[in-house]
């Protein structure tokens, strides 16, 4: 069987998804049994095809990166097409992998809007959506009888979603905390090994972990989305970025960070949340520094982790990577995956 596929934007982590499916076509039928076939692509820069019957994979992997270079594709567009595929095309599945507007969630929400309503699946790895809109759009996932699904906004590829969804159900989780934001972590990292704010944040630049402009990573907020998605799919707590005290890596100094390797510590930049015995959600984003008999004080470089506290099994930390395009192209396989299972229920 096979699932078509539209992807809505086509940036390193769209295209990874399609370099896989190239790949490991055979693979997919062989170890999960169905194939997927990519119909649709739309992007803002690069433009747009649709192809019902599916886009030739070979002719995708080799699309330069340039403007309107779809329009080179049989079918193709110069400009993006995004209502029009997502609302009209035969996509099973929706990708949404625009990039995140963490201040009004737009365009993506009304792409998962659009396409939820027009019972198509999502896999989203775009945190914009789900910070802003997702109960509405969970909602509309379930009127419509579809899946919506993403695992990769938390810690990319590394599952977190599912992992306390499914494998630490009933274990009563009431509280979390993680390393959410690996460029912040990094550049920690180097300034306890001596070098200045200034320079750890270039070379975490140079490395592609930070953007042009670092400020969402150092300041928190890019934390503050991923503790608002966890808590409110833990436990239905419609926080908001209101709700959330948030506080960034930029009040730290190097003699801070110095004087705590020296004391046998480390600081990082935790994301936590935790339900109260009446039920509210207390979260938060700032600096602590951890004693070495801290699950988190030993994760380094650009690693995320997260350690989830509950009533039966005390603290189970999960870690490993929280970017990369392809770590991320990953959890939507992941995604695609859950969706397939949910008809085998
Ligand atoms: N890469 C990672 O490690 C990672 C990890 C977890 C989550 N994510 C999330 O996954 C999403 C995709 O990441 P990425 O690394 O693939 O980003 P990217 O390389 O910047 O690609 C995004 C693509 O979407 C296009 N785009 C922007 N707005 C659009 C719109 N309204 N309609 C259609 N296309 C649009 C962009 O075009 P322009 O260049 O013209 O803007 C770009 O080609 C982001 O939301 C990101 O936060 C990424």
């Amino acid at each position: 069987m096979y699932y078509n596929i539209a992807l809505i934007g086509f940036g390193g982590v769209n295209r990874a998804l399609a370099d896989i499916i190239a790949t490991d076509e055979e693979k997919f039928y062989r170890e999960m049994g169905f194939n997927l076939r990519i119909v649709a692509v739309s992007d803002m820069f690069l433009g747009s095809v649709y192809t019902p019957e599916g886009i030739d994979l070979a002719l995708l992997a080799a699309l330069p990166v340039a403007q309107g270079a779809c329009a080179t594709l049989p079918n193709g567009k110069a400009t993006a097409e995004n209502e029009d595929i997502i609302k009209n095309s035969n996509a099973d599945i929706v990708v949404e992998a625009t990039v995140t507007d963490s201040v009004t969630g737009q365009p993506a929400t009304s792409h998962c809007r659009w396409a939820l309503s027009t019972g198509k699946h999502v896999s989203t790895t775009n945190k914009g959506p789900l910070a802003f809109a997702e109960k509405e759009l969970m909602d509309l996932a379930l009127k419509n009888n579809v899946g919506f699904e993403y695992e990769g906004v938390v810690m990319s590829g590394t599952p977190v979603l599912r992992f306390a969804d499914k494998l630490l159900k009933g274990s009563e989780i009431h509280q979390f905390s993680g390393i959410l934001n690996g460029t912040a972590n990094y550049v920690l990292g180097l300034v306890e090994q001596g070098h200045t704010f200034a320079d750890a944040i270039t070379s975490a630049q140079k490395q592609g972990y930070a953007e042009a402009d670092p400020s969402a990573d150092v300041e928190g907020k890019d934390v503050m989305l991923k503790v608002i998605v966890l808590a409110n799919r833990l436990w239905g707590a419609n926080l908001t970025r209101d709700n959330v005290q948030c506080q960034g890596i930029t009040g730290l100094t190097e003699t801070m960070v110095k004087e705590a390797v020296a004391e046998g510590c480390h600081w990082k930049l935790i994301g936590k949340a935790s339900k109260q015995e009446d039920g509210s959600v207390v979260a938060s984003v700032s600096p602590e520094k951890l004693s070495l008999e801290h699950p988190l004080a030993g994760i380094s470089g650009a690693v995320n982790a997260i350690t989830f506290t509950s009533g039966m099994l005390g603290d189970v930390t999960v870690s490993g990577p929280g970017a990369g395009r392809i770590e991320t192209a990953y959890a939507i396989l992941s995604d695609i995956i859950a969706i397939h299972q949910r008809k085998e229920i």
